[in-house]
């Protein structure tokens, strides 16, 4: 069986650092999954593979069946694969429409070489993919303001927006609650949801346990580079692998029961 994402063996060395080791896994069409793990553990890296940003040292990524390890990041976003960032991209001194459309851009394939008119064409589609993703993330009124004017929160509605602009398959979010005080968390969960509902495949990373354990079908535990656990919520929670990587060997005791009692554990110092 084909599988939406493929993830072969992928390993991604810095020096003498394995950032992410051998680690292999998959996403079903339609699947909410999460991925979590210690900092440094390696989430953000194998992001990173996922979608080009970093070249792999070894392993295979493949898309609907499709090796895209050696793909630009805008030909993987073409593809149907969006993310957001740990450290949100947004540009502060443009506009919130420009910040989504400048994403857009890419997805539609802009060239120099379109005729007058398809450029008049394509810049109407990147309009209405822009609109529509500020529509969905609730920011349309604030089209015209400057991104740096924006709360913490709607910036990362814009990071998401901005993703979305892309009608992707596959969303990928990195740490999307994290800032977020309590209600916020509770509406973006709420947000993923809708999107997952309407069809939209979720792989994310996030912190707040509460958050994962409640939205995610399944559950992928990253330690030291390398997948320890991949399951369901109920299981994982359990797994004495995960609970001893959260307690490391010194870390606070109660690490482990934030795990099991899927409580927010917040942002591991
Ligand atoms: N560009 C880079 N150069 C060198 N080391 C890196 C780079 N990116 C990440 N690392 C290292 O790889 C490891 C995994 O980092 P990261 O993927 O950011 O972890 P996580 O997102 O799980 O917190 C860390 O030890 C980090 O310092
Ligand atoms: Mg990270």
């Amino acid at each position: 069986m084909t599988h939406l994402l493929d993830i072969d063996n992928v390993s991604r060395h810095y020096g003498g650092l394995t950032a992410v080791g051998e680690f292999s896994g998959h996403i079903a069409k339609g699947e909410r999954v999460g991925l979590i793990g210690p900092n440094g553990a390696g989430k953000t890296t194998l992001f990173d593979l996922i979608t080009s940003y970093t070249r792999l040292s070894s392993g295979d990524v493949r898309f609907e069946g499709r090796s895209i390890s050696a793909r630009k990041p805008h030909e993987v976003a073409r593809m149907g694969i969006a993310r957001t960032f740990q450290n949100l991209r947004i540009l502060p001194n443009v506009t919130v429409f420009d910040n989504v459309s400048i994403g857009a851009l890419g997805h539609v394939g802009h060239s120099p070489w379109n005729s007058l008119f398809a450029r008049r064409a394509i810049s109407e589609r990147i309009s209405r993919l822009t609109m529509q993703a500020l529509e969905r993330t609730g920011l349309e009124s604030l089209a015209g303001e400057l991104a740096a004017n924006l709360s913490y929160g709607k910036r990362k509605y814009l990071e998401i927006a901005r993703a979305l602009a892309l009608q992707p398959t596959l969303l990928i979010l990195d740490e999307p609650a994290a800032g977020l005080n309590d209600t916020e968390t509770a509406e973006l969960a709420g947000f993923v949801r809708t999107l997952s509902a309407e069809g939209m495949t979720i792989l994310l990373v996030e912190h707040d346990m509460g958050f994962v354990m409640s939205l995610c079908e399944r559950v992928m535990v990253m330690a030291s580079g390398q997948k320890i656990a991949d399951g369901p919520p109920g299981v994982i929670s359990k797994d004495p692998k995960v609970l001893d990587a959260y307690l490391g060997s010194d870390v606070e005791e109660d690490a482990p029961a934030a795990v099991k009692a899927a409580e927010p554990i917040g942002e591991p110092a």
